[in-house]
């Protein structure tokens, strides 16, 4: 079908199907965007606290940058939003890898650690999290002694407070998650 249009949805255009009686106003898409990002965010935030009271951990939750004190040389941060869980496991049911057990994963930006809690459903051989700000860093040490699941397949778990900026990675084979596409580029 052909649009011909008077704007796009963000100067209030409208777009009539040419040939068609049938008009789509932008109130009706804006309401459908709403809707539809407020479906996923309740369905986020229900698989964040299932996972939560599965493991007895706290991990759900946003914090904004202004609650929390950064570590190191962190001059300037980024809210805490966790990931969904079943988003980490797609990422890692795609790898290209026979073996985990050969591999570090290091979450940059770990937060209350829900990622590494994750990760060690899997049989890595080590899992660590870097994380700037003290608040979230003692959160996920809490999370990390609290955790309890019968799936879990790796016992070594660490939370590092620091600036991952300056953090020395271990020289072995990593796997790394970076979820926040604004964390600066490491070398
Ligand atoms: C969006 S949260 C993601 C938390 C977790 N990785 C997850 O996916 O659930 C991003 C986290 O990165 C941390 N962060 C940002 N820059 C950082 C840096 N240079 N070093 C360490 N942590 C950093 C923030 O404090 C925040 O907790």
């Amino acid at each position: 079908m052909f649009f011909e249009g008077t704007g796009g949805y963000e100067n209030g255009g409208e777009f009539r199907p040419v040939g068609d009686a049938i008009r789509i106003h932008q109130p009706i898409l804006t309401w459908v965007g709403k809707l539809l990002t407020g479906i996923r965010t309740a369905l986020s935030r229900a698989e964040g606290w299932w996972f939560d009271a599965t493991r007895r951990v706290q991990t759900e939750g946003y914090v904004a940058v202004y609650q929390v004190t950064f570590a190191a040389s962190g001059e300037s941060g980024y809210d805490y939003s966790p990931t969904r869980p079943s988003t980490l496991r797609k990422i890692l049911a795609g790898l290209p890898v026979a073996d985990l057990t050969e591999y570090t994963f290091v979450d940059i930006g770990s937060g209350k650690g829900r990622m590494l809690l994750v990760a060690a459903e899997y049989p890595f051989r080590k899992i660590v999290g870097i994380e700037f700000a003290g608040e979230l860093h003692r959160q996920a040490e809490q999370n990390i002694s609290r955790y309890r699941y019968a799936g879990r397949r790796c016992a070594d778990v660490e939370a590092v407070h620091a600036d991952a900026m300056e953090y020395v990675f271990p020289d072995t084979k990593l796997i790394l998650f970076l979820c926040y596409d604004r964390l600066p580029t490491l070398d």
